[in-house]
């Protein structure tokens, strides 16, 4: 069965997910997009893959090398199985972009569409896989050059837009702290940083505050208001030297300061199995988020993995009369499918067993996002407790590396409420630090 749109009258009146649609339904506004010369009817301002997915298009794009079938798996830009054209920009997530009336989207590194690609053919063709390195060198020459061409257009990422984009502006910004992440961590410390007499700059890429709460189908909807200076819908893009690199909306900002905080939570991961990127595996948390937009992404679900929003979601369905199979304690062992998941091996407490699917939902525990506290020159350590890497700081939340600090759930596992109290500790820790630096 198709992903479909839910309204809130199908849920359990007062509950948490009935009021957030209820919330969305009202200011709900009807626009028409394109995708592959297709009308696609969505609603203003929701996720584009979302538009797409409720239209029955899971299919977005094609990877680079074999022309395997993608679609979105995230929903969060971690992934990219949602890239398409849009207009003549290459590249574009579909999860980043707010749809909008008249926005022309077509598939990439694909022919016709990403749905059918009559290059999908490359995959059958190099069973035992292509060797991109080495690919025709023992014809000559010119049979290479040739070949090298044909790789060339067959690979790839879309294409250059005909005219270049002009000049990205720029502009420059100087703080005492910025701070990555709007999750309740971030928006503590930075309501804490501001109390200390300190400015601060929050960045997020989302389109609101909020982090990891926004996805949460058993809470109320709730717009945390933001008192300090902030950049929503803006990608912290690579940190050196004391100079953050702030992308939003085609603009680039420099940030100078004198501390950079890392809030930046965790993100899902999928697994390593068997078939594991067919449109359709999905991460917990992007099945939650196309819930809490009013897209149901199956009507036969199977949950594996042990993480909360895996049983939270798993409640969800059940309240909407879909089938499930929920395993919390299972393991995937392959997906099966030809152009999207339709049937998963999955191994629990010893036995293996088959059951078929329109969508797999994993639901692991979700890893730090330690990629830019890194980058900045933070240590790594291994959490025993998530078995995964994560930065090395001290109570307080400051790293090795003199200005560079992380607080909440990038560092350790913590409630709702411990999130909260850490960026309040690690904004007092920074304005300490700041005060005895001057
Ligand atoms: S990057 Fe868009 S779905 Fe993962």
């Amino acid at each position: 069965m198709a992903p479909r749109r839910i309204d809130a009258r199908e849920l359990p009146a007062g509950s948490a997910l009935a009021r957030r649609l209820a919330q969305i339904e009202k200011v709900a506004r009807a626009v028409t997009l394109e995708h592959d010369g297709t009308p696609v009817e969505a609603r203003a301002g929701e996720p584009v893959a979302l538009s797409l997915a409720a239209a029955g298009r899971l299919t977005l794009a094609r990877s680079p090398k074999y022309h395997r079938p993608r679609g979105a798996a995230c929903l969060r830009g971690d992934c990219d199985g949602c890239l398409v054209r849009a207009g003549d920009q290459p590249g574009v997530m579909a999860c980043r972009l707010a749809a909008d009336s008249g926005m022309k989207l077509t598939s990439q590194n694909a022919f016709p569409t990403a749905g059918f690609d009559v290059f999908a053919v490359t995959d059958w063709f190099f069973p035992k896989h292509l060797d991109h390195h080495r690919l025709m060198v023992d014809f000559g020459d010119a049979v290479n050059r040739t070949m090298q061409v044909f790789a060339r257009r067959m690979a790839g990422s879309g294409t250059l837009p005909e005219l270049p984009t002009g000049v990205v502006p720029h502009r420059t910004r100087d703080v005492d702290v910025l701070v990555v992440g709007a999750g309740r961590a971030g928006l503590a410390a930075v309501e804490t940083l501001a109390r200390e007499g300190l400015s601060a700059l929050l960045v997020d890429e989302e389109p609101a505050p909020g982090g990891a709460q926004r996805d949460r189908v058993d809470l109320a909807p709730e717009r945390p208001t933001v008192s300090v200076d902030a950049m929503f819908d803006a990608t912290a893009a690579a940190t050196y030297a004391n100079e953050t690199l702030v992308v939003q909306h085609g603009a680039i900002t420099r940030v100078t300061c004198r501390a950079r905080l890392f809030a930046t939570g965790t993100r899902d991961v999928i697994p390593a199995f068997a078939r594991n990127d067919l449109p359709g595996v999905v991460t917990a948390r992007a099945f939650a988020r196309a819930l809490t937009w009013g897209v149901l992404l199956g009507e036969r679900v199977v949950i594996v993995g042990p993480a909360a929003t895996g049983a939270r979601v798993n409640e969800v369905l059940r309240a909407l009369g879909v089938k499930t199979v929920y395993a919390p304690d299972g393991e995937v062992v392959e997906a099966h499918g030809a152009t999207a998941v339709r049937k998963v091996t999955v191994r629990e407490k010893g036995a293996t067993a088959e059951h078929r699917c329109d969508v797999l939902v994993c639901a692991d525990e979700p890893v730090p996002a330690y990629e830019l506290a890194g980058q900045a020159g933070a240590g790594l350590a291994w959490d025993h407790d998530r078995r995964c890497f994560a930065p090395r700081s001290d109570d307080e939340g400051a790293t090795e590396r003199d200005g560079v600090y992380v607080a909440g759930t990038v560092r350790r596992r913590m409630s709702d409420e411990q999130r909260s109290d850490d960026g309040v500790r690690v904004a007092r820790r920074i304005a300490r630090d700041l005060r005895g630096s001057r």
